[in-house]
Order: structure tokens, then sequence, then C-alpha cells
């Protein structure tokens, strides 16, 4: 009986001292080699939650600073002039990651130089019925049908007046504005998020490109177009006496060239101008797939499928407006050389948010030293003096 127990008591040290090995083991190789231990461990642990619970852990883990901050220095090759500040490299979090503004500092300590939070609605709304989010792991993409989820304009803008912006030196914050679903006046909503967060934006984005609010995308129209654009320019001369929030128009990857050139038109009339556009959202298009499960849900795709027809939208902008309007470049964006296409077709900085779900925080660096080594390669001092060189 006695040896019985003894032999108990020895497998329950043994379980114990292994669990223990174990644990230690996995903190040590967290400490000294993150990356590794991320694609080891955290990324496929991360793909077995839905991707909804997965990217709520992911915004709470940035949030109270699960991951930490990155090791690489960015290089001189990479500075940035955007929208009239310096930034250290032009590696942005795309619109739809921190809807609410939770995770601010966290994202600029993991290397990003623009943080962009929403979209946001004036009204807290639920968004779609779950599920609303399907990975496509085999295209590297992803279908959401968010629609919109937000905490609303008031609860937001508490977040983000609670920011350190002491840690956000070299850093833009945007916050990105889209419409209620049951709302019957698009302009108020852009107009009362103006007001509401001037004086915490470095920009703002219209957002009237998402395709899971009906409607919205109708708003990217000539005519429709201009009354927005220009009563939002009103608003914002009225709002801001001393410094002028620069305004990013988002558009969908899927407008026919010809739709292209009226949006163009209105942009660059005084009245109705912005000062920069964001190439693209999500598409409605669904390009020959290999996952069979998901391309018939409804949503918009993103990832590596959109990535050359965001770059050619870029690029036939870029030609329209003569290089005079900055852009975001975004879409399918998962290596440095994919970063540099886009600067070469015309884009100022760069954002990323699906190779953000496939590869978590190591790919971040990994984009910024593929983009400088091939900056360097190719002679430039920094990003601005490769932007548009592709174009002819
Ligand atoms: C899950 C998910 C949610 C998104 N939500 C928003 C959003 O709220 N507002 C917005 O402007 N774009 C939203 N987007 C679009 C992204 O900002 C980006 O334009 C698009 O995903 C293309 O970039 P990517 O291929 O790097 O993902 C969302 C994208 C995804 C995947």
């Amino acid at each position: 009986m006695s040896s019985k127990k003894e032999a108990l008591r020895k497998i329950k040290s043994l379980c114990y001292l292994t669990l223990g090995g174990s644990v230690a083991y996995q903190f040590i190789y967290m400490k000294k080699d993150f990356n590794g231990y991320y694609g080891k461990f955290l990324q496929p642990a991360s793909q077995y939650l839905n991707p909804e619970l997965a990217h709520r852990v992911g915004v709470s883990a940035i949030k109270y600073g699960f991951f930490p901050s990155e090791k690489f220095t960015d290089p001189k090759v990479l500075d940035t002039n955007f929208l009239d500040s310096k930034l250290n490299n032009p590696l942005g979090i795309a619109a739809g990651f921190d809807k609410h503004g939770d995770a601010v500092n966290g994202l600029k300590n993991i290397g990003f130089s623009i943080i962009e939070v929403g979209s946001v609605t004036p009204e807290p709304q639920p968004g779609n019925p779950k599920p609303r989010v399907f990975r496509l792991p085999e295209d590297e993409a992803v279908i959401n049908r968010y629609g919109f989820n937000s905490e609303g304009h008031d609860k937001v803008y508490k977040k983000i007046c609670n920011i350190d912006k002491t840690l956000l030196d070299n850093c833009l914050l945007g916050i990105n504005l889209g419409k209620n679903k049951v709302s019957e006046n698009a302009v108020q909503d852009y107009t009362l998020g103006i007001k509401k967060f001037c004086d915490v934006a470095d920009y703002f984005v219209i957002n009237i490109s998402s395709p899971n609010t009906p409607g919205l995308r109708s708003l990217q129209k000539k005519e429709e177009l201009h009354e927005l654009l220009t009563e939002i320019n009103k608003t914002r001369n009225l709002v801001q006496s001393t410094k002028k929030i620069p305004l990013l128009l988002k558009l969908a990857p899927d407008l026919t060239i010809e739709e292209i050139k009226d949006i163009v038109s209105v942009i660059t009339k005084k009245e109705s101008k912005v000062d920069g556009l964001i190439i693209s959202n999500t598409t409605i298009d669904r390009p020959l797939l290999i996952n069979k499960t998901f391309p018939n849900e409804t949503g918009g795709l993103s990832g590596r499928p959109l990535a050359n027809k965001s770059t050619e939208m870029i690029r036939n902008v870029y030609k329209l407006t003569k290089g005079k309007i900055p852009i975001i470049g975004v879409g399918g964006v998962f290596t440095g050389q994919d970063a540099y296409e886009k600067i070469l077709a015309g884009a100022s900085a760069v954002q990323i948010y699906t190779a953000f779900i496939y590869h978590g925080p190591p790919v971040i660096t990994k984009i910024k030293s593929e983009l400088a080594e091939l900056l360097e390669r190719d002679g430039y001092k920094n990003v601005n003096e490769a932007v548009g060189k592709g174009v002819k």
C-alpha cells in the first residue's frame, strides 16, 4: 500500500516537473525568439479559434502588451514623409483591425507607423449576424461581412482621448468614419464624425467603399460624392480653425475606369477636394480561388487575390491625378516586394490587414526589412523617392 502511494507521489511530481519545465521552456523561447515562437506555437493555435474570436483575442493581446515591442530599428531608407508628417516607416495597420480604438499604443509598439481606427459609426450598432468572417488559408485570403459593428462615436472618442499621445511620436492616428445601417442621412453621419474626432485625429478617412452596408458604395457616384465631400469640407473648415486635418477617401477596387475618372474629377475640385486616397477596400469579385468552402459567402474578399487588382488601381489613379494626391496602398501586401510594387505604382504609404491575420506581428518586421533592402538595392534614399517610379 505504501509503495503504491509512493509511486503515485512520484508520478505526480514527474507531471508537475514536466508541466513546469514546458512552461519555462515556452517562456524562455518566447523571450529569446518571439518571432520563431509565434510562428511555431501561437500562429497555428490561433487558426483553431473561430476567426472573429481570434480577432478579439489578437486585439486584446496587443492592447495588454502581450506581444513584445519590435526589436527591429527602422533604417533611414524607410523614412517617409506622408501628409506633412515625418514617419520612420511607411507601414500601417488598415481599418477594421482596431475597430474601436482599443490597441493604438500597442500597435505602435509592434512596429506600425500609421494606425487607423474604425470604421466608427455615429451610434453603436452590432453589425451583421455571425458568422461573418471566413478564412481561406489556401488563398491567404479572408471574406468578411462584419457590416460596421461599432461601439459608436462617443465610446471610441473617450478611448482615443485616453491614449498616451506622447508614445505616438512619428506616428499617424487615423479615424476611419462609416455610417449607421439605418441612417437615412449619410452626409450627416460623416460630418458628425468630423466634428466628434477633430481634436484627436491626425487624418480622417471617409469610408464609402465597404461592400457590407447596403447602398454605401453608391456614394462613390459622381453627384452623390460631390455633395458628400462638399458638406464634409464645409464642416471641416468650420470646426478647425488652426490646423486642417487631412481628409482621405477610401475607394473600392471594383470601380470601372469611367467611375474612377468621375471620382478624380470630383476630388480635384476646390469645394469637394480630398488630401489623399486609400486604395483599396475589399472586393466583391470572386477570382478563381483554391478554397471551395467559402467563396460563395457574401462579403468583401481581402488578401492575396486582391493584390494585383488594388495595385493596378493605384497605378491608374496615380496617372489620372498626375501623382498630386497622396495614396495609401492596401490590398494583399504580405512581403516587402508586395509593398514595393504598390509604392512604385504610386502609393506613398502601405497598409496591411489580412497578412497580419495569417502571420501576426513578425510580418511587420519582415515587410519592412525586405522593403528596405529593395529600396537600397535600387539606389533610393527614402520611400518618397521611389513613389510612382514604376508608372510610365
Ligand atoms: C475582417 C476585416 C474587417 C474590415 N473592416 C474594415 C472597416 O471597418 N473599414 C474599412 O475601411 N476597411 C475594413 N476592412 C478592409 C481593410 O481595411 C483593407 O482595405 C482590406 O482588407 C485590404 O487589405 P488586406 O488585403 O491587407 O487585408 C476590413 C478587412 C477585413 C479583412
